[in-house]
Formats: C-alpha cells, sequence, structure tokens
C-alpha cells in the first residue's frame, strides 16, 4: 500500500513557512490505519521490544495499537505536570518552540527492551529526548518507529546508531 497517498499536506500551518503532515487522514482510514500499524508491529516483533514508549500526542496513536497487536505494555511520554506520580525531565527543541518531557520514574524497568513509536521523525529533538528518559530509567532502545520521517531536518543525525524505521519519506 502507497501510505502516502493518505497523508494530508496543510501548507503555512500552525505557521508561516511550515508544511504540516496530517495524519489523522491515515487514522480515519482503517485499511491504511491497521497497514501502518502492521508495519511497525513486524519491525518490532524482528526487534523483540518488551514494551513500547510513545510522546504525546501523536506517538500514542501510533504506539497503542502496536502494544495492543504484541500483547506488550505502553509507557507514555507526556509534557510537564500531566503524569500524577514521580517523573523524571528531559528538555528538548522542536521544529516550532521548545519544551520538556517527562515519564513516569518506574515506568520501564532496567535492562527493557523499549520500541519507541512516534508519527513524525523531524528535528529529532523529541525522541533524542525520549531516548535520554528510556536510558536514565535504564531501558534499552532496540528502535524508533516513525509512520513520517522529513529528510532534509536530518533528525537521524539524533539518533546514533539507534535502529530506525519510517514508513513514509519526503
Ligand atoms: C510533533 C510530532 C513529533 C514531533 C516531531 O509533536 O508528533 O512528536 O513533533 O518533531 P521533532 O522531530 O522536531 O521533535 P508535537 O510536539 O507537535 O506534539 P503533539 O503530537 O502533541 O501535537
Amino acid at each position: 500500500m502507497d501510505l502516502k497517498q493518505y497523508v494530508t499536506t496543510v501548507e503555512n500551518w500552525p505557521k508561516e513557512g511550515i508544511s504540516f503532515k496530517d495524519i489523522t487522514t491515515i487514522m480515519d482510514n482503517g485499511p491504511a490505519y491497521k497497514y501502518a500499524t502492521d508495519q511497525i508491529v513486524s519491525y518490532a516483533k524482528e526487534l523483540g521490544a518488551e514494551i513500547v514508549v510513545g510522546p504525546e500526542a501523536r506517538g500514542f496513536i501510533i504506539g497503542c495499537p502496536v502494544a495492543y497487536a504484541l500483547e506488550i505494555g505502553f509507557a507514555p511520554v507526556r509534557k510537564p505536570g500531566k503524569l500524577p506520580r514521580e517523573v523524571i525531565s528531559a528538555d528538548y527543541g522542536l521544529e516550532y518552540g521548545k519544551d520538556t518531557l517527562t515519564m513516569h520514574k518506574d515506568a520501564i524497568k532496567p535492562g527493557q527492551k523499549v520500541l519507541i513509536c512516534d508519527d513524525l521523525l523531524a528535528t529529532g529533538g523529541t525522541v533524542e529526548a525520549t531516548v535520554r528518559l528510556i536510558e536514565e530509567l535504564g531501558g534499552h532502545v532496540v528502535g524508533c518507529a516513525f509512520l513520517i520521517e522529513l529528510k532534509e531536518l536530518n533528525g537521524r543525525a539524533k539518533l546514533g546508531d539507534i535502529n530506525i524505521k519510517t514508513l513514509i519519506e519526503y
């Protein structure tokens, strides 16, 4: 399946000069959403992932069905003030802006094999901060899966030799 046909590009959103990739038109198409999920599930199986981690909010949309299909857990990465128990934090830079990400301190068990899922690899700031959080908790990031990679932003450079799978490239 050519997934790219289901992505909607919205020019100059959320601000001038940004060409936004809207994945809701993948999600609202049952076969496309299932196909995208199945690709990542196969990848996760190859890696032997034991838990899925996804940054809010679109990382939940990608990661949760993968965790469900594999019958493994899902741990959310959230913006500050959203998780109710003790957290660890990491700062990161976005394609447009800056923020902090948090995870529950007990979300990952030491040595656990982690797959990170998100909709988009742009500058790589979000995923790099997510890797730092997981590694601080003793987890081992075995791979990162994204629906979309914006190649010219070279987010891969922030991930060193971590294995990466992307389904659609621009
Ligand atoms: C978007 C996207 C990725 C991140 C990619 O999330 O869903 O998580 O930006 O950009 P980067 O590679 O430059 O870090 P956003 O922070 O907009 O949050 P949202 O999913 O809650 O809209």
